[in-house]
């Protein structure tokens, strides 16, 4: 396929001013080739996007790791996609397992649906994050739980240009249980199959469908060599040295 590779590295709530310009440092350190190479987004907390931005080399992007679902106004505590947008980062972070499943955030299919429709119309790209609970993939619903969640942005979603989907299993997030290389490539399969049947075969092709889910310098070769795993959304190993050599797995 001629999907471009994609590493994302999720930061979460983590890091200092010094720490993430350490980051920056490390990123900026990984030679990645133009237009060949693999798509480097790294998502800091909101903080330090613009110290982020503004010393990360320009080849790498910049993800929030959330925003609000409308533009500016009288939302204490938001951040709008503009704002995003006026401080140079191009990406965000969208229905995150955290985000969805912390009971003190408790995000809905349907609220994740507005904002992902509002970032997209504002001009950022999305990395909208789906997966399923342990239980749930126990009862066999892995695929009803996220083509749930497919749906709901659906509805709303008319271009997926900008889109990239990151399938993350719950149970695989910061566990250490990452899910074999088999298993992925079935559900990430499966996912692209949903967007051939109700999007469009084009959107399918091109879609990058990445996967999350305790991914580490020494299990990301085998699963970067599944034909339908097109890059990483890595979270505890993208805070470490070994996060280049994720960026460097790609076929
Ligand atoms: O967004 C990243 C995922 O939550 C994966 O986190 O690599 O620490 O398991 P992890």
């Amino acid at each position: 396929n001629n999907r471009h590779f994609f590493v994302g590295g999720n930061w979460k709530c983590n890091g200092n001013k010094r720490s993430i310009l350490e980051l920056v440092e490390l990123v900026n350190g990984i030679h990645v080739e133009r237009n060949t190479g693999v798509e480097v987004v790294c998502a800091p907390p909101f903080p330090y996007l613009d110290l982020v931005r503004s010393t990360l080399k320009k080849e790498f992007g910049v993800a929030a790791q959330n925003c609000w679902i409308a533009g500016s106004g009288a939302y204490t505590g938001e951040v709008s996609a503009d704002m995003l947008l006026d401080v140079g980062v191009e990406w965000v972070i969208l229905g995150h397992s955290e985000r969805r499943h912390l009971p003190e955030l408790h995000e809905s299919d349907e609220t994740i649906a507005q904002k992902t429709e509002k970032a997209l119309e504002s001009g950022l790209g999305v990395i909208l994050c789906i997966g399923e609970l342990l239980q749930e993939r126990e009862n066999g619903k892995t695929l009803d739980v996220c083509i749930r969640q497919l749906n709901a942005v659906a509805k709303v979603v008319t271009d997926w240009q900008k889109v990239v989907v990151a399938y993350e299993p719950v149970w695989a997030i910061g566990t250490g249980k990452v899910a074999t290389p088999e298993r992925a490539q079935e559900v990430h399969n499966a996912v692209r199959q949903w967007f051939r049947n109700n999007i469009s075969t084009q959107v399918a092709d091109k879609l990058r469908i990445i996967y999350g889910g305790s991914v580490n310098g020494q299990n990301c070769g085998r699963l970067a060599g599944q034909r339908d795993i097109d890059g990483f959304l890595v979270g505890g190993a993208s805070l470490k040295p070994e996060f280049a050599e994720i960026v460097l797995s790609h076929r």
